[in-house]
C-alpha cells in the first residue's frame, strides 16, 4: 500500500514564498498535502507576503486567495501545530514524503535532537525513523557551527538538506523563476513530476 499523500510544514525561516508555491504546485500535480505551519511561520508569512493567517481558525484562501483556494478542492488537509492527534503523528498513517519549506535553524534544531515539541517536529520524527523522504529547506545566512552542525544531524539521519540557495544557470529572469527552481528541486525529491526549470543539457 502506497500513499499519495505529502506533507508540508512552514515554518518562521524567511523565505515564505517557497512554501507557498511549493503548496500551489503540488495541488496542482494532484497531490494531497497534509499542511501544518508553526506560528513564527505565520508572522513570517505576513511580513514577506502581507497574508494573514489565524491559525485559529485556518482558511485555505488566506494563504492562496480565492481562485487557488478553490481549485484545491479538498486537497489541502490542515492540521493544527499542536495537534498531535493527527494521522501525520503517527508511523502507520502512510504518506509520500515530506517537506518543510522554509525551514527555521529552530526547527532544525528540534529536529536534529528529537524534540517534538510540535507535530512539525514529530511528523519529522515519524518520516526519520519510517525512513521515509524527509526534505529541510533551510534559510539562514550566515551558519554558525551549531546550525551546521545541526543539519549534519539531520543528513546524517537521513534528511536531504536543501537550502533555499537558487541556481543561477539556468538564467532565471525574475524573483519568481528563482523560487521555482528550489521548488523544482524539493519535488524532484519528493518525486513530483514538474516543468518549473529548465534541466542542465536540456534544449529550450
Ligand atoms: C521576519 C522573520 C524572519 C526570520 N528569518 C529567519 C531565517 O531566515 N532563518 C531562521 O532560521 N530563523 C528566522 N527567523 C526566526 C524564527 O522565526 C524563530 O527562530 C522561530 O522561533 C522559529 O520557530 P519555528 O521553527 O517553530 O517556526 C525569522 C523570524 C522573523 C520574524
Amino acid at each position: 500500500m502506497a500513499a499519495n499523500d505529502l506533507v508540508l510544514a512552514m515554518t518562521g525561516a524567511s523565505g515564505a514564498p517557497y512554501g507557498v508555491r511549493l503548496l500551489e504546485v503540488l495541488i496542482r500535480a494532484g497531490r494531497t498535502v497534509h499542511l501544518v505551519m508553526s506560528p513564527a511561520g505565520v508572522q513570517v508569512l505576513q511580513q514577506e507576503m502581507d497574508r494573514r493567517i489565524d491559525l485559529e481558525h485556518f482558511r485555505l484562501v488566506d494563504l492562496l486567495g480565492p481562485a487557488a483556494a478553490e481549485a484545491a478542492s479538498g486537497q489541502v488537509l490542515y492540521h493544527d501545530h499542536r495537534n498531535f492527534l493527527a494521522g501525520i503523528a503517527s508511523g502507520s498513517f502512510l504518506t509520500a514524503g515530506m517537506a518543510i519549506c522554509p525551514c527555521s535553524s529552530g526547527t532544525v534544531a528540534a529536529i536534529a535532537h528529537g524534540l517534538s515539541q510540535n507535530l512539525i517536529h514529530r511528523a519529522a520524527d515519524v518520516h526519520l525513523k519510517e525512513k521515509r523522504k524527509l526534505v529541510l529547506v533551510p534559510r539562514e545566512t550566515p551558519l554558525n557551527i551549531v546550525q551546521l552542525r545541526n543539519l549534519t544531524i539531520c543528513a546524517e539521519v537521513g534528511a536531504v538538506v536543501l537550502p533555499a540557495s537558487p541556481g543561477f544557470y539556468t538564467k532565471p529572469r525574475s524573483l519568481d523563476d528563482a523560487i521555482d527552481f528550489i521548488v523544482g528541486r524539493v519535488c524532484d525529491q519528493l518525486g513530483v513530476e514538474h516543468r518549473l526549470f529548465r534541466r542542465w543539457g536540456e534544449k529550450a
